[in-house]
Parts: C-alpha cells; sequence; structure tokens
C-alpha cells in the first residue's frame, strides 16, 4: 500500500530549506481537507494560508515552532467559535442547493440541528469545532505525504496573537491547529535521517 511508504517517509519537519511548495499542491491538500469529514457535516472550521513573511514573522514571535515562518507555506486550521442558527441555516441551504433539492426539503435536518446546538454552550461549541479541525489535519498530513511535501502540525503557537493578527475574532473563529507545509532541509534537520519511534502494532491495536 502506497499510504503505508508515504505515512513512514513523512516525518514532522524541524528545518525546512528555501525551495516553495507549488501553489497546485498546496491546493490539492486544501481540496483533500475540504473532502474529508466532519461531525454533521457542516465543516465547522476554515483554513487560512499565510504566505506573507511579515504576518508570519508576527505570528512566530513567542513561539519555539520556527517553521511558521521558515517554511513554505503556513496553514492555520481556525474553528469556528459557535455554531449559530445562521450557520447552520446557511450550511444546509447549500445542501439543498448542491443536492439539487427543493428550498425547504432539508427543514426538519436544519432544526435538529439548531435544536442540538441550543442545549450547548459556546465553550463547548468551540470545543467541538475544535475536534473537526484535527480531522482536516489528520487528511492534510496524508494528501501532503502523497505528494512529497514536507509538513510539521504545530500546537506550540500563541492563539490569542494569531487570532488578533488573522482578525480571527470577528470572523467568529479561533485560531486550533496549524500545519506548515515545505520541503526537509536533510542535512540541517536532526530529525531527517532519525527512525521513527511507534508502539509495536500489538501494543497499539487489540482484538476482542
Ligand atoms: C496535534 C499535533 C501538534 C504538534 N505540535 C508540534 C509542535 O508544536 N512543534 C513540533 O515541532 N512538532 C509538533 N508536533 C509533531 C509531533 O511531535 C510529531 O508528530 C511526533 O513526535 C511524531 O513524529 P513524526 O510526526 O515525525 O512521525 C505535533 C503533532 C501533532 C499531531
Amino acid at each position: 500500500m502506497e499510504l503505508i511508504k508515504n505515512l513512514q517517509w513523512r516525518y514532522a519537519v524541524k528545518k525546512y530549506s528555501d525551495a516553495p511548495v507549488s501553489e497546485d499542491k498546496v491546493g490539492q491538500i486544501i481540496e483533500a481537507v475540504n473532502l474529508t469529514a466532519s461531525s454533521c457535516g457542516i465543516q465547522p472550521y476554515r483554513m487560512i494560508v499565510v504566505t506573507d513573511p511579515e504576518i508570519r514573522q508576527k505570528l512566530a514571535e513567542g513561539s519555539f515552532n520556527i517553521q511558521i515562518k521558515d517554511s513554505s507555506h503556513l496553514l492555520v486550521f481556525a474553528a469556528c467559535n459557535t455554531i449559530t442558527n445562521e450557520y447552520i441555516a446557511d450550511y444546509v441551504a447549500m445542501m439543498e442547493e448542491q443536492r439539487r433539492l427543493e428550498t425547504g426539503a432539508l427543514n426538519d435536518y436544519r432544526d435538529t440541528l439548531a435544536a442540538h446546538f441550543s442545549t450547548q454552550t459556546p465553550e463547548q461549541h468551540a470545543i467541538w469545532s475544535g475536534k473537526q479541525t484535527y480531522i482536516g489535519l489528520g487528511t492534510a498530513l496524508i494528501a501532503a505525504a502523497e505528494l512529497k511535501v514536507d509538513t510539521t502540525p504545530m500546537e506550540g503557537f500563541n492563539p490569542q496573537a494569531f487570532n488578533e493578527i488573522l482578525g480571527l475574532t470577528a470572523k467568529n473563529l479561533h485560531a486550533s491547529v496549524t500545519l506548515s507545509l515545505g520541503y526537509r532541509d536533510a542535512a540541517n534537520d536532526y530529525l531527517a535521517s532519525m527512525p521513527k519511534v511507534r508502539l509495536p502494532i500489538r501494543e497499539f491495536s487489540t482484538r476482542v
């Protein structure tokens, strides 16, 4: 299975070369994330692609992860702060359109979702949305590995600074997790030649 080879090839890169990733490949990685699963199917997060060097310099301040600025592209997975009735109604209207259903055909689904989210606090909404971003992150890691694009998933960043610099709060979003894209500087990355560390499969996975 080619996927296993790709996953053995990938690792969380510490040091990138200056080589840029083509916009075509970045587009394919984003498309893969857009196609992945989300709970209730309402994609409660957005992806921000950051390339501007000044913005990336600011985002990297105070973080031990130099990959935030020293990589080709930085993807920020920004989760919804709250799931509003308006968000649900807009998304369900898009479902009706894309599935060529009559307007109002999915009203029951819309109302069920609205009733469900109305029982939850904004904090619960944000936690739920944040979990969905990690499904996207996993998909992006796999897609990038297939394209032989290197990556680093990162939680080591200042979420408040990201929200402010990227204007996320005003969009009802918050930075959840990030992924840098680029090409490894194998000669200067101590991890490039290190074997992967993983549990033996029999310990990791059991059958009952
Ligand atoms: C959600 C998440 C957050 C991570 N945050 C960081 C980080 O902030 N900085 C970093 O260098 N690596 C980070 N990593 C990379 C992990 O350390 C790495 O995936 C793990 O050690 C396994 O190694 P491998 O990915 O190279 O196989 C993160 C990984 C995940 C999945």
